[in-house]
C-alpha cells in the first residue's frame, strides 16, 4: 500500500476519466482541426494516427511504469529511478523541461480557452443567429483586433484555473467530468450529422481521409508527431505524475489504449463537424488558430435548436479546456512548492502570474504586436511550436528510453504481463521502434 499522503486512484474507471480529461481539450477540436486544414487534410491525418499509435502508446505507457514506481512528481521520481538504478542524475532534466513545457503551454492554452470563454457568452446573447460567414468571420477578427477583449478573456479563464488548483479541489471535478464528457461525445456526433446536410460532408471526408501524399513534409511529420504529443498530453511528466497514483494492478497497455482511442475519437468527430461546414461556405480549411470559431457559430446559427446546441458546445469545450489547463497549472504549482517556503495558495499565485503574463505576450500576437521574434515566429506561434514539435517529442523521448533501457527489464515485463510475444514487441517498440522514430521525424522536420 501507498502512504496515505498520496493515496491511488479509487478504481480503473476514475483514473481513465482522469486521464482523458487532462487528454481530451483544445487540443482535440480547436488544434487538431486546425492543424488538419493547414497541414493539408489526410496526409497529416494519417500520420498523426501512426504517431498515435506507434509512438504515443509506448510512450504513455513508458510516463505511466516511471510514475508508477516513482511515486512521487516527475522531478524526485527520475531522481529516485536514476539513482537507484546508478544512472546520471540529467535524468531529472525530463522532469525539469516538463515543467517548463507545462509553462509555456499553459500560457498560450488559456488565451484560447479565453476564446471559448468568450463564445459561451456570444451563444447566450445569440451573437451567432441568423449570421453568414462574412459577418461569423467579422465577429472573430473582432476578437482577435482587440487585446483589451482579448486580455480580458484570458484573464477570465486563468482566474477559473487559479481558484480551481489553489482550493484543491480538483477531484471535486471528477463527477463533472463523468456527464461532461459523454456530453462533448454526444454533441460532436449531432455537429458531425449536421455535418452530413450541408452537401459538402463527402468532400470533408475526402479531405480527412484520402490523403494526397504530396502535401507530406518532413515538416507535416513533425507536426503531426507534436499534436500526438500535445493531444496525449504527452512530454510533460503529467501523465508520469498521474502514473505516480496507479495501482499495481491496473493493466497499463489496455488502459493506454482506452485513453488514446477516447482521445482520438473526439479529435476525428471534430474534424468531420467542422470540415464540412469549411467547404459549404467556402471557407479555407488553412484559416489557423481561428478555424473552429468561424465555422461552428456558422452551423449554431443556422441549424434548429441551435442557440442552445451552442451554448451547451461551448460550455463544454471551455470545460474541457479547464481539466487540461488545470493539469498543467498543477505541474508548475507543485515546483514552486517545493523549491520555495510558499505554501500551495501563495505558490498557486505566483505560478499563475508568471503564466498570465507570459499569455499577455501571446495573445498580443493577434494584433499589436505579431511581429516574428524568433526564428520568423511572432510569441504565439513562438510558444506553440517551441513546446509541441521540441519540448514534448524530446522529453517524451527521454521517458522511453529511460524506462526501455535503464528501468530492470524483468521487472517491466512482469509489470506489462504480456506473455513471450508481447514482451517481444514490447522490447522492440519501447527500444528501438519508437525512439529511432521520433529522432527520424524529429530530425527530418528540422532539416
Ligand atoms: N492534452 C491537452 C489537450 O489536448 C492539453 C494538455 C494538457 C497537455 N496537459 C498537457 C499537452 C500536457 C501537453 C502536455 O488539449
Amino acid at each position: 500500500m501507498s502512504k496515505l499522503s498520496h493515496a491511488q486512484w479509487s478504481s480503473k474507471m476514475t483514473f481513465i476519466l482522469a486521464a482523458a480529461g487532462s487528454a481530451v481539450g483544445l487540443g482535440n477540436i480547436w488544434r487538431f482541426s486546425y492543424m488538419v486544414g493547414e497541414s493539408g487534410g489526410a496526409a497529416f491525418v494519417l500520420v498523426y494516427l501512426a504517431c498515435v499509435a506507434l509512438v504515443g502508446l509506448p510512450v504513455l505507457v513508458s510516463e505511466w511504469l516511471i510514475g508508477r514506481r516513482g511515486q512521487k512528481n516527475p522531478i524526485n521520481t527520475m531522481a529516485e529511478l536514476a539513482r537507484k538504478g546508478g544512472h546520471s542524475q540529467a535524468w531529472t532534466l525530463i522532469g525539469i523541461s516538463g515543467v517548463v513545457a507545462a509553462f509555456l503551454i499553459l500560457s498560450f492554452y488559456s488565451v484560447i480557452g479565453g476564446w471559448s470563454l468568450s463564445y459561451t457568452l456570444g451563444s447566450v446573447t445569440g451573437a451567432f443567429s441568423g449570421k453568414d460567414a462574412d459577418a461569423i468571420g467579422g465577429l472573430f477578427n473582432g476578437l482577435l483586433a482587440s487585446p483589451g477583449k482579448l486580455l480580458l478573456w484570458h484573464t477570465a479563464f486563468m482566474l477559473l484555473v487559479v481558484f480551481i488548483v489553489a482550493r484543491g479541489v480538483t477531484k471535486g471535478l471528477e463527477g463533472a467530468v463523468r456527464t461532461m464528457m459523454p456530453a462533448l461525445f454526444i454533441l460532436m456526433v449531432v455537429l458531425v450529422i449536421y455535418g452530413m446536410t450541408t452537401g459538402h460532408f463527402g468532400e470533408a471526408m475526402s479531405f480527412m481521409f484520402n490523403p494526397d501524399w504530396s502535401a507530406l513534409s518532413g515538416g507535416v511529420v513533425l507536426a503531426a508527431m507534436g499534436q500526438a504529443f500535445f493531444t496525449l498530453s504527452l512530454g510533460m511528466g503529467i501523465m508520469m505524475a498521474y502514473g505516480s497514483y496507479l495501482g499495481e494492478d491496473v493493466d497499463l497497455i489496455s488502459t493506454a489504449r482506452t485513453v488514446i482511442i477516447l482521445d482520438t475519437l473526439v479529435a476525428i468527430l471534430a474534424g468531420m463537424a467542422i470540415f464540412p461546414i469549411v467547404f459549404a461556405n467556402g471557407l479555407s480549411p488553412g484559416e489557423g488558430p481561428g478555424l473552429i470559431f468561424v465555422t461552428l457559430p456558422l452551423a449554431f446559427g443556422n441549424m434548429t435548436g441551435g442557440t442552445i446546441l451552442g451554448l451547451m458546445f461551448f460550455v463544454l469545450l471551455t470545460f474541457a479546456a479547464l481539466t487540461s489547463a488545470i493539469s498543467l497549472l498543477e505541474p508548475v504549482v507543485e515546483f514552486v512548492e517545493e523549491r520555495t517556503p510558499l505554501t500551495r495558495v501563495p505558490a498557486t499565485l505566483i505560478a499563475a502570474v508568471a503564466v498570465w503574463a507570459l499569455g499577455i505576450a501571446a495573445l498580443m500576437s493577434f494584433n499589436v504586436w505579431d511581429a516574428p521574434v524568433a526564428f520568423g515566429l511572432n510569441v504565439f506561434d513562438l510558444l506553440d511550436t517551441f513546446t509541441s514539435k521540441f519540448l514534448l517529442p524530446l522529453t517524451g523521448l527521454g521517458a522511453i528510453v529511460f524506462a526501455a533501457w535503464c528501468l530492470d527489464r524483468e521487472s517491466v515485463h512482469r509489470e506489462l504481463s504480456l506473455g513471450a510475444t508481447g514482451n517481444a514487441l514490447w522490447h522492440a517498440t519501447s527500444r528501438y521502434i519508437a525512439p529511432i522514430g521520433v529522432i527520424f521525424v524529429f530530425v527530418g522536420g528540422l532539416l
